[in-house]
């Protein structure tokens, strides 16, 4: 593992975003994971910087989402599709077709997540995953739990994950309730995951995650089984680390 602490969230966003230009770089046909939420706000910034001002080229990436809330269409302005797009994908040369992400309606479950998981393996899997940690210890929606799923799967959120999303929503009420979520299989076997996080409130996720014994209950922990962990961390979220 490879742990870079910055001063700020700012240099937390810029540090990612040079990280997965390298891995870009490296290889224009680059299979990239991308995380939502507050965290990698700033590394989708400094990334659509590299593209408008270096020329960081994404016409043949590929990327796969992490996760969808069910029950929201593509175009609710709290979809991750909707996210996606709007603070990322679209300001880059990315091609439609080679963007993935969950359904949050559909009629099929079942097919809905056999074709995610069949998608991610046509492509032999994530090379650069972009990862956050919930408060929870949840990486994408694998919420901590006595089991956890390897596969794509239709997950309830935990009341803290809600109650953390809601600040994003007009009330509570309207956070959705479940997810499709990316298993962590998938999550841990993509070739190199780059792990973010920023702020006080993250500190104790991250000493969990790094610190304590494996478990699910603290999804985030088996990212210690990971060969290839680049950890980016602001000096707050880093305080509680040994
Ligand atoms: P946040 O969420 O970036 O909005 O804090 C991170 C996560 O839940 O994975």
């Amino acid at each position: 593992m490879r742990l870079i602490v910055t001063e700020n969230y700012e240099e937390m966003s810029y540090s990612a975003a040079q990280e997965t230009a390298k891995f870009i770089k490296e290889n224009p046909e680059l299979v990239l994971g991308l995380s939502t939420g507050g965290t990698p706000l700033g590394t989708y910034q400094e990334l659509i910087k590299l593209h408008e001002n270096e020329n960081l080229d994404f016409s043949k990436i590929t990327t796969f989402n992490l996760d969808e809330y069910i029950g929201l269409e593509p175009k609710h302005p709290q979809s991750y599709t909707r996210y996606t797009w709007d603070n990322f994908l679209s300001k880059v040369n990315i091609q439609k077709q080679n963007v993935h992400i969950p359904p949050g309606i559909f009629k099929d479950e079942k097919q809905v997540l056999k074709e995610y998981d069949e998608k991610i393996l046509e492509v032999n899997g994530i090379d650069v995953q972009i990862l956050g940690v919930g408060g929870n210890g949840h990486i994408g929606f694998n919420e901590p739990n006595q089991f956890l799923h390897p596969n794509t799967h239709i997950t309830n959120l935990t009341d803290e994950t809600i109650k953390d999303n809601s600040r994003f929503f007009l009330n509570i009420d309207e956070v959705p309730k479940q997810a499709v979520a990316m298993g962590v299989g998938s999550i841990l076997r993509a070739k190199h995951i780059i792990f973010i996080a920023s702020g006080d409130e993250k500190a104790e996720a991250v000493r969990k995650t790094f610190n304590e014994k494996i478990t699910t209950h603290c999804p985030s922990s088996l990212l210690q089984l990971h060969a290839n962990l680049t950890v980016i961390l602001d000096k707050k979220a880093a305080r509680l680390l040994n």
